[in-house]
Order: structure tokens, then C-alpha cells, then sequence
């Protein structure tokens, strides 16, 4: 699905007390990885609780452009028949992967496996965000660029190896994207790949991996890292995957609760693997009421119902370490710090930058256009919170789902509300967000 609406403003008033048991969406990684791993196993893939954002449908449509047969079968059910692992074949068209990194980058591990030639494009967020970073150890797995824009960005071509070579593979930056395409294009390659994380990232790939019956292994390295191991040309088989709700979108409804006096909700079935969950430390640390209600496995992840009751919020101070585990929550955890009482102090954010937007830049705009005392010191976000946020700004998007939901968010408690210049982007990870943020008590209109 291209991003075909046009702007939507949206406006977010001061409002009462939030209430309810809502559910989020499925979750976009574990999405985005069902579908490409369904697709290279062999037989028929049933995926629930899909998250059917524009994201994701992109992803579904590049599977069926290589060859996979995918179907919605019900709201969020999928099948997938899958090609065989190497078994691609080469698309028609450009890939148009509109807003999605995540999306675009798996894909293009998947094609640097097979001997195929495909091209990729997206939209002009994705257009300015670097391709580089991913094709550097994939030619070096024997990929080519045939063509590529300026500065290593998109559009560009790419010809898979016919005899892919396996790597070790050193990423430059904490970056799951990145050691997802190293693995998936190793699936193709004889002998054992290697990544090796000096940081830990979110693991969904090689949890996935070993659930459709790769080789796989995972063994720590370093003081915060992990050495994984792959053992290439395996047989996928097909399999059964539940997404869990998504802890990136619930960091939404969770944070709006927090900061909205007397509000008490439940958010049901939120996965809490805790390369994810970087946030819900970060809140008990900051003094948040979240609590974890039936925590149970599902489907391989942990989940909980969390209940979350509104706030005294004091600042803390981020470490630079728990970055790759909260990494998309920052833009939210800025504007909950807005609310807060004393100084929050968010390190080592560099890698924010290079997101649907520059978020570093995007998110201190965000908080200083509505009255928050925000700067930023290198790769350091820091705002003082004063307990209360004035409102009353225009908030530019930058063609990013996540700085609207935030700007929307911190209107809910805010004296003046908060505007947005384009909320269509939502559509792109959370498409019922407005509803579902309605359904609470929340004012958006
Ligand atoms: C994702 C990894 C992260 C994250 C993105 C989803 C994934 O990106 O920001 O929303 O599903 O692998 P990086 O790998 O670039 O940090």
C-alpha cells in the first residue's frame, strides 16, 4: 500500500481521566519477520494477529511479487505458501516499501541470498535514510549494487549472489535491521554465519529462525553483546505464528495515562521480551504505577495485561546501554518527561537520527514549540520537567508515525492541547490509534 493520503491535521485537547482495557496492534518487527520467513519456508505459514498496517501490507506485497501466494484469510490472519529458502523469484517491479526501513532492509537480506535481481524505492522519509549500512556486508557476501542515488540512498538495484559466501560479521552500529539482513541473506550460504553484537539487539529474527527449524545459536559476547550463529541452507518448514501486541504502540496509550491525572487502564497482551521493554524500566524508575497482570508465555514471547494509573513522575538519567532496548520510545519518553519534576537526562542517542525522521532533532522541536525546557548536548536529549506543559504548538511530523502519536499524547495533558500537521503517517504502524485513543476518553479531533 503507498502512502496515498494526503496531509491530515489532527488536534489533541487537555482531557479527563482515561479509563478501559484496550488492545494494541500486533507487533511490526515480529509482522515484517513473518511474513519473509513464512515465504522462505516450504509449505503453508498461518500468521494471527498480523499487524495490517502500511508497513507491513508493503512487506506482504514484495513476498508476492517474489513468488509467495499470500492471503488475508480473516482480520489479522494470514496464509503464506512459501518458496523454499533460495527459491525467489525475480519481481516485476520496484519495490515501493513507502515509509518502512524495517521492511525495506529485511528484504533486501532476503534478495542478497538469491540470485535475483530487484530494485527498491520507498518514500521521501525513507528516500533520505542511509542504505549503505546494509549493503556493505552484504557484497561482501557476494550481492552487487548495480544502481544506486547519491549517498547511498534509495532507489537503488541490487543483484543477489548466486553463491552466497558465509561472513563474520562485526555491525557498525546497535542495529537489529542490520543483523536481521546479514541472517536472512546467510540462509542461502553454505557453512556458518556469524554476527557479533557489541550490543544487544531485539532478537525476534533468530527467535523466528529456530522456529521454523533453522540451526541457530546464541551465546553472550562482551559485557552487553551476543555472538549469534547461523548454520546456512537449512530447510525452513512452515509454521504457526501469534504477534503479540506490539510494547512500541503501547508505549502510547501508556504514556498518556501516566501523564493524565486520575486515569487507570489496562493494556492487554502487550509483549514484554525484554530487548524491548527498555521504556517500562525507564517509568519505574521515573516512579510510574505500571503493573504486570497474567504474565504468560504466547507463542514464544512473553506476554502481560499492564495496567497503568496515572503519576508523580520525578527525572532520571537514561543510560547509553539502554538504547537498542527502547530505542523507537524516545520521542514518548521525552514528552512523559515534559510531565515530569526534575531534569531527564537520555544518553547516547545518536543512532535517532538515522529513523523515519531525525528524531533527536524532530523530538526536541516537538517539546520546545509547546513550552518544554529541552536541548540537546551531543548524542544527549535533556528536559527539565515542570510537572505541567504549556501546549498550544504546531507540531511538524516529518513523515513520522511516531513524533505524531507523542506530539498527540503530550495535547492530552496539556494546558492548551497540541496540534499535528499530518497524522496520516499513523497509519504506517498503529492505523486505529485514534480510535482506540478516543475509546478511553481521550479528546483528538
Ligand atoms: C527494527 C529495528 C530498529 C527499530 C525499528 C524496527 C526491527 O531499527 O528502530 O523500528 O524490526 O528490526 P534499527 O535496527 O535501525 O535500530
Amino acid at each position: 500500500m503507498n502512502h496515498i493520503s494526503s496531509a491530515s491535521p489532527l488536534t489533541a485537547r487537555r482531557s479527563t481521566a482515561l479509563k478501559g482495557c484496550v488492545r494494541v496492534p500486533g507487533d511490526k518487527s515480529i509482522s515484517h519477520r513473518a511474513l519473509i520467513l513464512s515465504a522462505l519456508a516450504v509449505g503453508e505459514s498461518r500468521v494471527t494477529g498480523l499487524l495490517e498496517g502500511e508497513d507491513v501490507i508493503n512487506t506482504a506485497k514484495a513476498m508476492r511479487a517474489m513468488g509467495s501466494r499470500v492471503e488475508r484469510t480473516g482480520e489479522g490472519a494470514w496464509s503464506v505458501h512459501g518458496v523454499g529458502v533460495g527459491g525467489f523469484r525475480e519481481p516485476e517491479a520496484a519495490f515501493d516499501f513507502g515509509n518502512s526501513g524495517t521492511g525495506c532492509r529485511l528484504v533486501m537480506g532476503a534478495v542478497a541470498g538469491c540470485p535475483i535481481v530487484a530494485a527498491f524505492d520507498g518514500d521521501a522519509s525513507l528516500r533520505s535514510r542511509p542504505m549503505k549500512r546494509v549493503l556493505d556486508p552484504l557484497e561482501r557476501m557476494g550481492a552487487k549494487v548495480k544502481i544506486i542515488a547519491d549517498g547511498g540512498r534509495l532507489p537503488l538495484t541490487l543483484q543477489g549472489a548466486r553463491d552466497p559466501i558465509p561472513i563474520v560479521y562485526e555491525p557498525p552500529a546497535a542495529s537489529a535491521q542490520l543483523k536481521s539482513a546479514v541472517l536472512l541473506a546467510a540462509l542461502s550460504a553454505p557453512g556458518e554465519t556469524i554476527v557479533l553484537e557489541k550490543e544487544a539487539t531485539r532478537d525476534h529474527t533468530e527467535k523466528m529462525l529456530v522456529h521454523y527449524g533453522a540451526q541457530l545459536s546464541v551465546t553472550p559476547h562482551g559485557a552487553h553483546g551476543r555472538r549469534v550463529a547461523l548454520k546456512g541452507q537449512p530447510e525452513l518448514s512452515a509454521a504457526s505464528v501469534r504477534v503479540p501486541s506490539d510494547p512500541s504502540s503501547a508505549a502510547f496509550p501508556m504514556a498518556a495515562a501516566l501523564i493524565v491525572p486520575g486515569s487507570d487502564i489496562v493494556l492487554e497482551g502487550v509483549m514484554t521480551n525484554p530487548l524491548r521493554t527498555g521504556l517500562f524500566t525507564t517509568l519505574r524508575e521515573m516512579g510510574a504505577s505500571i503493573e504486570m497482570l497474567d504474565v504468560r508465555n504466547e507463542g514464544g514471547e512473553e506476554v502481560a495485561d499492564i495496567r497503568v494509573r496515572a503519576s508523580q513522575l520525578r527525572g532520571v538519567e537514561v543510560p547509553p546501554e539502554r538504547a537498542p532496548s527502547m530505542i523507537d520510545e524516545y520521542p514518548i519518553l521525552a514528552v512523559i518527561a515534559s510531565f515530569a519534576s526534575g531534569t531527564t537526562r537520555m544518553r547516547g542517542l545518536h543512532e535517532l537520527r538515522v529513523k523515519e525522521s531525525d528524531r533527536l532533532a524532530a523530538t526536541a522541536d516537538m517539546l520546545r514549540v509547546n513550552g518544554a525546557d529541552v536541548s540537546i548536548e551531543g548524542d544527549d536529549l535533556i528536559v527539565n520537567g515542570k510537572g505541567a506543559v504549556a501546549g498550544g504548538g504546531m507540531v511538524k511530523t516529518h513523515m513520522d508515525h511516531r513524533l505524531a502519536m507523542s506530539a498527540l499524547v503530550m495535547g492530552l495533558g496539556a494546558q492548551k492541547g497540541v496540534a499535528v500537521d499530518d497524522a496520516s503517517f499513523i497509519a504506517t504502524s498503529f492505523p486505529d490509534f485514534t480510535g482506540l485513543m478516543r475509546r478511553m476518553g481521550a479528546e483528538l479531533a
